[in-house]
């Protein structure tokens, strides 16, 4: 049995977790990584700006601090991108601005003929506790872009992306796999050992 500060102790799944996002794909993760947890996501899909940073963190504290005025606590927020060596880390904090223009396949047109094609995918968590104290929680996950597009799971870039040690893209992986690797499982770990800590 799990417990947290105070010392209460909590079964799996009895705990909610506001988590403010629009994206199915990452609430079907935060739902399958928080499994063996006390907490169970719960989805509020209010909208908040991103602004354009250099950092996802600095776009995750602004969003913190934006929906601090506006919605109760706790919350979480949650803010990806891929980060190419070609492209000297674009798109980063532009990924979902890509993917929604150019797509996958814009992509790997800029990517053609690209030798070296590492990149690394980056999840900040940000979370705002129930006393307005803000927290951050990062995860990262290095590999390798193809030149195709393979496998039918996941969401956003997963097709094209293929993690250190494996020949499956993230997209051909089970759910399970790719969660105990990726960039948003290693971050919600941490997240989740804070909140039992
Ligand atoms: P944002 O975090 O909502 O700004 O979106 C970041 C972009 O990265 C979106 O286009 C997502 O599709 C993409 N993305 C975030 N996490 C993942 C992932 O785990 N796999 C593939 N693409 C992702």
């Amino acid at each position: 049995m799990a417990k947290d500060v105070t010392g209460k102790e909590f079964s799996k799944g009895s705990v909610d977790l506001q988590i403010i996002t629009s994206n199915n794909g990452k609430i079907r993760e935060f739902k399958e990584i928080l499994r063996e947890s006390p907490y169970v996501p719960v989805q509020n899909n209010v909208s908040y700006p991103e602004i354009q940073a250099s950092s996802l963190e600095d776009v995750v504290d602004f969003g913190l601090t934006w929906l601090q005025e506006r919605i109760s606590s706790p919350f979480v927020i949650d803010d990806s991108g891929v980060f190419i060596d070609h492209f000297n880390g674009f798109p980063g904090t532009y990924t979902r601005y890509i993917y929604d223009t150019i797509g996958l396949k814009g992509v790997l047109r800029q990517m053609e003929g690209v030798d070296d094609r590492e990149c690394t995918f980056r999840c900040v968590l940000g979370l705002l506790t129930e006393s307005g104290e803000k927290q951050k929680f990062v995860g990262e996950c290095s590999g390798t872009l193809i030149n195709e597009l393979r496998g039918e799971g996941g969401f956003g870039y997963d097709p094209i992306f293929i993690p250190d040690g494996f020949d499956k893209t993230f997209a051909e992986l089970a759910s399970e796999e790719k969660n105990s690797i990726s960039h948003r499982g290693k971050a919600m770990r941490k997240l989740i050992d804070f909140l039992l800590q």
